[in-house]
């Protein structure tokens, strides 16, 4: 079934939004619409994306591939962005990293067994003061220690 099956009306109010000459302007929210219900944004869903907004498949690559935010694959039901940029890597994100890993079984690529979690490692999120830091979907943690990541994943099911 088309991932934005039933949307078009959401689509046309978001597309409404720019001159009309210009309805790729909508691809980040049509995007972010299709992250939202499906988790990542597959190549068949970038094919219909294209499709709305008038661009070429290759296009919509382009723009998912460079922001990390989109995913390309399935992830957990908690998707992990733990960040490995220097103020992080200091701080010791690369130690968070295999620790989050080992004690809930993440694989490197993809979700765990369990679909509970899945982890990547992504450039400064913006939290350098705060370091380490992740997302936890849209939530962001910072000033990580093994205790506060058991805290803050507990809490994720
Ligand atoms: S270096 Fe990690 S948040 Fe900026």
């Amino acid at each position: 079934m088309p991932v934005l099956e039933g949307r078009q009306e959401d689509i046309e109010k978001i597309c409404a939004k720019y001159p009309p000459e210009n309805r790729r302007s909508a691809l980040l929210p049509v995007l972010w619409m299709v992250q939202e219900k499906e988790g990542w944004v597959s190549q068949d869903s970038m094919r219909e994306v294209a499709d709305v907004v008038g661009v070429t498949a290759a296009e919509v690559y382009e723009v998912v591939s460079f922001y990390t935010m989109f995913q390309q694959k399935p992830t957990g039901r908690h998707h992990i962005a733990f960040c490995q940029t220097l103020s992080c890597a200091v701080c010791g994100a690369y130690e968070a990293i295999a620790y989050i890993c080992e004690k809930y079984n993440v694989p490197k690529h993809g979700p765990s067994e369990d679909g509970r979690f899945s982890i990547e490692a992504v450039e400064c999120i913006g939290a350098c003061t705060e370091a380490p830091a992740m997302l936890v979907g849209e939530t962001l943690h910072g000033n990580l220690t093994p205790e506060r990541i058991d805290e803050i994943l507990s809490n994720c099911e």
